[in-house]
């Protein structure tokens, strides 16, 4: 069985869980900019790790692109957030951010990631400022608003575990 994880990153954090990852299964990783049409034909199964941005998968709009590669395949996602993994604004982010399709038979995981506002781009900083802004639930927005002041790291390697456990057991039945 062929398998490669693919990852989407601004920080680093969801490619840490990758590398973590592939040493467990070993199995290759790459960045979702490198991947070609050829790598993805010629794997059985997908790990695919993206981060949170603004309440949705970033890789959202890869995926729809390579929907028809990507169907038939065992896919397992992973997200990255600033949310703690079971956090409810986390419930839907899998089935608001994939195509139907691809999550039909697909395993789901979060995985906890970090954030320093301090560290971040113009653009993102801009984004987060706009974001507490217009966020209407006030939970929300009073996280967000301690997310500029305070800094988060919720990154784990413990997090693979579930995830390494079911590919692993994936593998074993075939
Ligand atoms: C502009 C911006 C928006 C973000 N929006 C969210 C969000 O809506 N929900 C969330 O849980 N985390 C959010 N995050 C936090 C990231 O998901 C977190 O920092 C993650 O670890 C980044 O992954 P990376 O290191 O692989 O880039 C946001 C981060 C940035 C920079």
């Amino acid at each position: 069985m062929k398998g490669l994880i693919i990852y989407v990153t601004a920080y680093g954090t969801t490619r840490k869980y990758a590398e973590w990852i592939s040493k467990e299964i070993n199995i290759k990783t790459v960045s979702y900019k490198k991947v070609d049409d050829t790598d993805l034909k010629n794997s059985d199964f997908l790990i695919i790790g993206s981060f949170v941005m603004a309440h949705k998968l970033i890789i959202s709009k890869w995926l729809t692109n390579h929907k028809d590669l990507l169907k038939g395949k065992k896919l397992f996602f992973y997200s990255v957030s600033g949310a703690k993994p079971g956090a409810k604004e986390l419930d839907d982010i899998f089935e608001s951010s994939l195509p139907e399709s691809l999550l039909k038979d697909a395993s789901t995981y979060q995985f906890g990631g970090r954030m320093r506002y301090e560290d971040l781009s113009g653009f993102h900083k801009l984004m987060i400022k706009i974001g507490c802004l217009i966020e209407k639930d006030p939970a929300t927005k009073a996280e967000m608003k301690k997310d500029i002041k305070v800094a988060k790291d919720n990154v784990n390697p413990d997090y693979i575990k579930p995830l390494v456990k079911d590919v692993k057991n994936y593998l074993n039945k075939k």
